[in-house]
């Protein structure tokens, strides 16, 4: 028998599923960030949950703006999903110094990534606070698929 730590055994949960997490901010401009802790959560209502710590400035953005776009990355947004995941944007402005594509959404203001297989347009569900993070629930508004992907 072996006794272990926590960050050993969330270990054991990879390769993770990640997602980009975008929102805006008070003048309409968008920022991503990566998240891997994230969960499907009911079909009706059709919700969806992700971690985000408070460090993090789309917490912020998502805390105002009460809207999100969850975009499920491929191999042609590897390059974006390391970029996002490992830049804050307070020290890089992430809408500037990207060249993504983005598509206007349907019923919120942050963009769609056009080249994600998946988009979710979500408004917030609900929140729980966690110490240093929030779990974030969404209600998925509508889907959008740019690429053919069945
Ligand atoms: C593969 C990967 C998964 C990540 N998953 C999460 C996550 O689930 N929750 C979280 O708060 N941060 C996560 N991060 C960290 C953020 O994406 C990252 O720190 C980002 O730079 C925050 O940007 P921001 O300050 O502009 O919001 C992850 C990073 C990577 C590379």
């Amino acid at each position: 028998m072996k006794e272990s730590n926590i960050k050993e055994a969330f270990d054991f949960f990879k390769p993770e599923n990640c997602v980009f997490v975008s929102s805006v901010d008070k003048n309409n401009n968008p920022s991503w960030m990566v998240a891997a802790w994230n969960m499907k959560c009911s079909l009706k209502p059709p919700l969806f949950a992700v971690t985000l710590s408070k460090k993090w400035n789309t917490h912020k953005l998502i805390q105002k703006s009460k809207e999100f776009v969850i975009s499920v990355p491929n191999k042609e947004l590897e390059e974006a999903l390391l970029f996002f995941g490992s830049t804050n944007w307070n020290e890089i402005n992430k809408f500037q110094e990207t060249k993504i594509e983005t598509e206007k959404s349907k019923f919120i203001k942050t963009p769609l990534i056009k080249k994600a297989t998946i988009n979710f347009e979500c408004e917030l569900f609900k929140e729980v606070d966690i110490w240093k993070g929030i779990i974030f629930i969404w209600k998925i508004l509508t889907l959008v698929f740019f690429n053919e992907v069945m």
